[in-house]
């Protein structure tokens, strides 16, 4: 059992997911660090927020499983007592042509990218009930808003978490749970890594600030948005995006 908040951040061993547990964990937070693979980058991030003196433990867990969040849920719930911050993190690409892009891939990204942020938000807010309090943070994309060539099953997914989050926002209101989405646009990390020259630069060309976003730019929205000074903001969508 613990005082201090708990906040959860999905997908935190790298990127933005990290970027966001390193700075709940500067504010005060006991961050939870989940991950699916990658054990040792988790446990990475975990001594990287020890190091600065503040508290984190990791936890596996395939978002997109049902019964496995309701079981890392409950075993945080049991250990620690509460569940104050939830950040719908996780996400994953397959990008391909519609007419090439098979029901796996489709299937995949929906999964973990959508239902993922459902199972979690499902579970937490059950605790969260209780508590009458609490913060929901999905991360959406400028993608879910505008589209993208190639990207349908990760534009779907996306978008699904913006009338996910305007939803939950309705119905958690009344016990001062708020919900939102924040929509990146190019933010530096390994999932942007992968893309070619000529894809980032032809991105590039569309950012008016004229440079991509760094992961701590996403994580210092978030952490506005699981403050008290953001206590009256709900069901809204933030694109951080540098103009885009
Ligand atoms: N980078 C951008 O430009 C950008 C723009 C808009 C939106 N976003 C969104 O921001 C979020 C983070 O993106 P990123 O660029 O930081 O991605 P990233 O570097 O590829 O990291 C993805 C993280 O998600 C985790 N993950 C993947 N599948 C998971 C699953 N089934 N269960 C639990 N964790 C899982 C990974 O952990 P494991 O390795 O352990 O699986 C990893 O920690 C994503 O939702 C992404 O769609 C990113």
């Amino acid at each position: 059992m613990t005082e201090q908040k708990v906040a959860v951040v999905t997908g935190a061993s790298r990127g933005i997911g990290k970027a966001i547990a390193m700075e709940l964990a500067r504010r005060g937070a006991l961050v939870i660090v989940n991950y699916n693979g990658s054990r040792e980058k988790a446990e990475e991030v975990k001594a990287q927020i020890e190091a600065e003196g503040n508290k984190a433990e990791i936890r596996q867990c395939n978002v997109a499983d049902f019964k496995a969040c309701e079981e890392m849920f409950q075993e945080i719930i049991s250990t620690y007592g509460r569940v104050d911050i939830l950040v719908n993190n996780a996400g994953i690409t397959r990008d391909g042509l519609l007419m090439k892009m098979s029901e796996e891939d489709f299937d995949a990204v929906v999964d973990t990218n959508l239902k993922g942020a459902f199972n979690c938000i499902r579970f937490a807010s059950r605790q969260m009930l209780k508590q009458r309090s609490g913060r929901i943070i999905s991360l959406s994309s400028v993608v879910g808003v505008y589209g993208n060539a190639g990207q349908a099953n990760y534009a779907a997914s996306k978008a699904g978490i913006i009338g996910l989050t305007k939803a939950c926002a309705k119905e958690l209101a009344s016990r001062h749970i708020t919900v939102n989405a924040i929509a990146p646009g190019f933010i530096e990390t390994e999932m942007t890594e992968v893309l070619s020259e000529k894809v980032k630069e032809t991105a590039k060309a569309q950012i008016p600030f004229g440079t991509f976003g760094q992961p701590e730019d996403i994580a210092k929205t978030a952490a506005f948005l699981a403050s008290d000074d953001a206590r009256y903001i709900t069901g809204q969508v933030i694109c951080v995006d540098g103009g885009m």
